[in-house]
């Protein structure tokens, strides 16, 4: 049984740029899946999707048991946000961006579904997201020492992270995905807050060619972190644990109030 008052590794985030190493389509609905979009995607999306999927299936070889990843198959749900499922059952939270070049996917515990999103750093990419950005926005990313390319960078990959998250997508009323605070709390990593999800919590990592950000809704007091990088996988992708923490004083109260342990189970 974990330690309730530990930090709880809460999933698993894969980064690749390899787009030679495929994993093949699994599982009959998967690989019909996968026929029906090659046939509609031009030949850069149909990629971007398959380096998803690999990335999504790295991420669940390392979440899962062997016996149960080697059998999930990565289906596309009805709004279009990945599902991880065997035998009809769901096994996982997953989720899958790309851009090009690249793909991330995180596999998380069922029940605390993960956004993640990220964008190369050295492609000009930031001109659309240096014009998304409001002012006010930019400022608040800034503070935490960024400039002004990689602020934006990280504003954008933010919001889709909690978009996905939430399965909507950047699909919200106005101000929804607002980012109130950045905090650098590690070399390379900021911690993001939301102004209208106060239980919203993103981490965005810096990496030398790529921004990658993820978020998750959980305790308001709990925050998401990434683990030192952890693993390459067997494509040539790297791997990062993510743990989601409580702060220190909060595990303290929750260990004073015998009832409100009931919200740990
Ligand atoms: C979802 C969205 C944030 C993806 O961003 P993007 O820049 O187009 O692409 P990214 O590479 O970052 O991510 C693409 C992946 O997001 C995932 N995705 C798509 N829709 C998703 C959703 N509603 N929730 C979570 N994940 C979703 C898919 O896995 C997709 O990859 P795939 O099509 O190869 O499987 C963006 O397209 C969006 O906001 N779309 C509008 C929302 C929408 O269509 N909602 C459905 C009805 S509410």
């Amino acid at each position: 049984m974990p330690d309730r008052y530990g930090p709880a590794l809460a999933g698993v985030l894969v980064v690749t740029d390899d787009r030679t190493a495929g994993t093949p389509p699994r599982g009959a609905r998967e690989r019909a899946e996968s026929e029906e979009l090659r046939a509609r995607m031009s030949p850069d999306r149909y990629e971007s999707y398959r380096m998803g999927r690999t990335s999504a299936h790295e991420a669940l070889a390392l979440w899962l048991p062997q016996a149960v990843h080697l059998r999930a198959e990565v289906l596309r749900g009805p709004l279009g946000q990945p599902l991880a499922t065997l035998d009809d059952a769901d096994v996982a939270e997953v989720s899958i961006a790309h851009c090009p070049g690249w793909a991330a996917a995180v596999a998380s515990e069922r029940g605390r579904p993960l956004g993640v999103d990220l964008e190369p750093r050295w492609s000009g990419s930031e001109g659309p997201a240096m014009r998304a950005a409001s002012p006010g926005q930019l400022a608040v990313a800034e503070r935490a020492g960024l400039v002004p390319r990689t602020a934006a960078l990280l504003l954008w990959t933010v919001r889709e992270a909690a978009g996905k998250a939430l399965r909507t997508g950047l699909v919200v009323a106005p101000g929804v995905l607002d980012v109130e605070a950045v905090e650098q709390v590690g070399r390379d990593t900021f911690e993001v807050r939301f102004s209208s999800l106060p239980a919203m919590t993103g981490v965005t990592r810096v990496l030398d060619d790529v921004v990658v950000s993820l978020a998750t809704l959980c305790r308001r007091t709990a925050r998401l972190r990434l683990t030192n990088e952890w693993r390459t996988t067997s494509t040539a992708g790297r791997a990062w644990g993510l743990v989601v923490r409580e702060p220190v004083d909060a595990l303290e109260e929750q260990a004073d109030s015998g009832p409100r342990e009931l919200e740990w189970s």
